[in-house]
């Protein structure tokens, strides 16, 4: 049997481009003892992928030339050679760029579609929502009443994070890039308010929006946008830092110029990543299902077809190209 796999041919400079991907056909291998064979169904398209393409000084261990992204990913089993697993169960873990993974079961955990579709594991009831959950709830400490900031607020992290503080009793407000997203954002997604961070009005509107300052500011853009929000903190206000996606692709380094006013309202910003929460993660899934199923929080994917696009879907990903998870089809 053959497979089709995306392997990286060569490390980016700015934005990622299809000649920086090799997409072969090779052939299957069978599984070994304590091994699967899973057909892969959605693979998850996220800026992860993009910060594993350097050679160095990212926050994930660099892949190699050659290597496929380890991306998240849900399939079918087909072959087990594992006490744990049967063919037919469906699983999600760093399963890759690939039509086929072979290999340990380490990073998987059992899905069930039965329950939801196989795109949600990789969204609201994936490291997605994981990740919002506990950036927003452990390094946010959100309490009622008070005023939370999610930037890329129609994204699939910032999607979730912004109406976990709004089921907690936060005014939320949401920054995303164009008015159609904003729409998005306060009507679909129920935010108290959203700013069009492209418009050039951030801080002016930010000072509308937040007259008594800022309490928490979900971050997963960094650069710029986070530079304007930390103008408008307020006293002892707590910054999840989630990601940097406008620094992913950046030639050259972005300083800050308002940091020191972390000093002044003696404010907290606090890096994390979701893999630090491991042994809590069912904890996560369980809340995030329970808001799903009595309609606090909605969700969205955005599905695109055929595997052998995966490069152009991920440049999607940084032109804002998307609304909710953004994953491939196989
Ligand atoms: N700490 C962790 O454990 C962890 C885990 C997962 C993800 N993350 C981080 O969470 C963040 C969000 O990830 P996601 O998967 O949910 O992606 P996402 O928000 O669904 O997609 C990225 C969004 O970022 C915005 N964007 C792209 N380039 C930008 C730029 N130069 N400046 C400002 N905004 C830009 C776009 O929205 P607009 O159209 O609104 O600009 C785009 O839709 C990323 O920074 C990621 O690295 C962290």
């Amino acid at each position: 049997m053959r497979k089709t796999v995306v392997r990286l041919r060569a490390r980016p400079s700015g934005l990622p481009q299809a000649s920086d991907w090799d997409i072969r056909q090779e052939e299957v291998a069978a599984p070994s003892d304590g091994e699967v064979l899973v057909a892969v169904r959605y693979v998850s398209v996220s800026p992860s992928l993009r910060n594993q393409m350097e050679a160095g000084g990212a926050y994930l261990p660099p892949l190699q030339l050659g290597d496929t992204p380890r991306a998240r990913a849900v399939g079918e089993v087909l072959e087990s050679r594992s006490p744990d697993y049967a063919p037919g169960d469906h699983v999600e873990g760093l399963l890759g760029v690939q039509s086929h993974f072979t290999g340990p079961t380490t990073t998987l955990m059992k899905v069930d579609p039965a329950v939801a579709p196989l795109p949600r594991y990789l969204g609201a009831l994936g490291m997605t929502g994981f990740t919002a959950y506990f950036g927003l709830l452990d390094i946010g400490q959100p309490k009622p009443g008070e005023t939370v900031v999610v930037s890329a607020a129609a994204g699939a992290v910032g999607s979730i994070a912004g109406q976990i503080a709004r089921v907690k009793g936060c005014r939320v407000i949401g920054i995303a890039g164009g008015p159609e997203k904003c729409a998005h954002v306060v009507r679909d997604l129920g935010f108290d308010d959203c700013i069009d961070y492209r418009d050039g009005r951030l801080s002016e509107r930010l000072a509308q929006a937040a007259p008594k300052g800022v309490d928490v500011f979900f971050d997963n853009v960094g650069g710029e946008v986070l530079d304007e929000v930390l103008l408008h903190l307020a006293f002892k206000a707590r910054i999840p830092l989630c990601g940097g996606i406008a620094h992913y692709n950046a030639v050259g380094q972005f300083g800050l110029k308002n940091h020191l006013k972390l000093l002044e309202t003696r404010g907290r910003m606090e890096g994390f990543s979701v893999y630090d929460y491991g042994p809590r993660h069912l904890e996560a899934r369980d809340a995030l299902a329970a808001w799903l199923a009595d309609g606090s929080i909605v969700t969205h994917e955005h599905v695109e077809d055929g595997l052998v696009r995966f490069p152009e879907v991920l440049r999607l990903l940084f032109g804002g190209g998307q609304v909710g998870k953004l994953m491939v089809r196989v």
